[in-house]
């Protein structure tokens, strides 16, 4: 699909008040996405396990306006609270989208969303929220345009996703799901997120995520800062290359359930996207002192136990612990026992792959 397949032919039969209601997973990379053109069009290909318990519910009850006028009309609760501080993104956000959703200038949308994890865990609720809000805007336009596919409705919440927040594309469909054009995987698209088209491992099916939270503050480069750093680094061109030569492998061991290399190879995606944060001009780091030392916690203890665990990081310095669900009981217990002491308030959540949106 192209992107002018998403602008609406058909017009729409009008409704005068509904409610929509959508849940959406967070996700996490494998092999990350830093770096994008505009129009939020990523500069190199990832993948992703779409996440289970991580969630955004969103609802959006519309009614029609008394007076039409161009432009969207909108209010937004999150938690129960108004967040004036949230709006500029999203009326950006609804700039960007009204060309694909023209019917939304016929209505008042009142939207509230909250997250299933704790505010301000330092875990990124863009990509939950941004999918979740999408779906409900595709519910929306189903109700208007009831004979659009189900197909159509997934990839077209992924491209709307995307225009709210890159990551939050991969949020839509579930298991493991790659964004942006890769000769290697059919279907694959710079303008949203497809499931993984090929062979997949029945380790992968289940596998587990247990994120550390190390520290929930606020950070102190913003993604956005981030990804515009990556105009003009040094090593992007060499990064962007690795970053597709790595979707290449990753196929070999997705289908073969190699743990080996997924380890070495998940890891060093994670510290390369540091290594560009760290490398980028102003320079910047993310990780704190106690995401170093799980880090090499997690290295002894698979060099003494032989269980395949591994670490990922997203834009943040909580750690992923990322383990297939047969380690599951030792996995914990190592966490308990050992990687709790470095967590902010003994915090950690428990997660693992899951099936994507759903909408109630
Ligand atoms: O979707 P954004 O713009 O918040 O970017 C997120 C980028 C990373 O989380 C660091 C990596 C990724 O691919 O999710």
């Amino acid at each position: 699909m192209i992107e002018k397949d998403f602008v609406p032919v058909i017009p729409f039969v009008s409704q005068e008040a509904g409610n929509v209601r959508a849940e959406a997973p967070s996700n996490i990379a494998l092999i990350k996405y830093w770096g994008k053109y505009p129009g939020q069009i990523p500069a190199n290909p990832s993948i992703s396990f779409t996440l289970k318990n991580c969630t955004s519910a969103t609802s959006i009850a519309y009614d029609k306006k008394n007076i039409k006028d161009s432009g969207i009309s909108f209010e937004f609760l999150f938690e129960g609270q108004s967040k004036p501080e949230f709006e500029p993104k999203l009326r950006t956000f609804f700039e960007r989208i009204i060309k694909y959703l023209p019917f939304l200038e016929d209505y008042h949308l009142k939207i509230s969303s909250s997250n299933s994890f704790p505010h301000s865990s330092g875990i990124a609720s863009s990509a939950s929220a941004m999918a979740a809000m999408a779906a409900c805007l595709m519910e929306m336009e189903r109700r208007h345009n009831p004979d659009i596919s189900p197909e159509y409705i997934a990839l077209k919440s992924s491209f709307l996703a995307r225009l709210g927040s890159g990551s939050a594309c991969r949020s839509i469909a579930g298991g493991l799901v790659v964004w942006g054009k890769h000769d290697a995987v059919a279907g694959s698209s710079d303008l949203y997120g497809i499931p993984f088209p090929d062979a997949i491992d029945r380790v992968f099916h289940d596998f587990q995520d247990t994120i550390l939270l190390v520290h929930r503050g606020q950070k102190q480069i913003s993604s956005t800062l981030g990804h515009k750093l990556m105009d003009g680094h040094p090593f992007a061109t060499q990064r962007f290359e690795q970053a597709n030569r790595h979707l290449q492998e990753i196929k070999g061991i997705l289908a073969n359930g190699d743990l080996d290399r997924f380890i070495a190879l998940v890891e060093l995606e994670a510290l390369t996207l540091h290594a560009m944060m760290m490398s980028s001009s102003p320079y910047f780091m993310l990780m704190k002192p106690n995401t170093l030392a799980i880090i090499e916690r997690i290295w002894q203890y698979r060099r003494e136990t032989q269980v395949p665990l591994c670490f990922t990081l997203d834009a943040g310095a909580n750690v992923h612990v990322l383990y297939p669900n047969t380690y599951r009981e030792k996995v914990l217990q190592f966490i308990k026992n050992e990687l709790v002491a470095y967590c902010e308030n003994g915090q950690y959540i428990c997660d693992q792959v899951g099936t994507g949106v759903e909408i109630s």
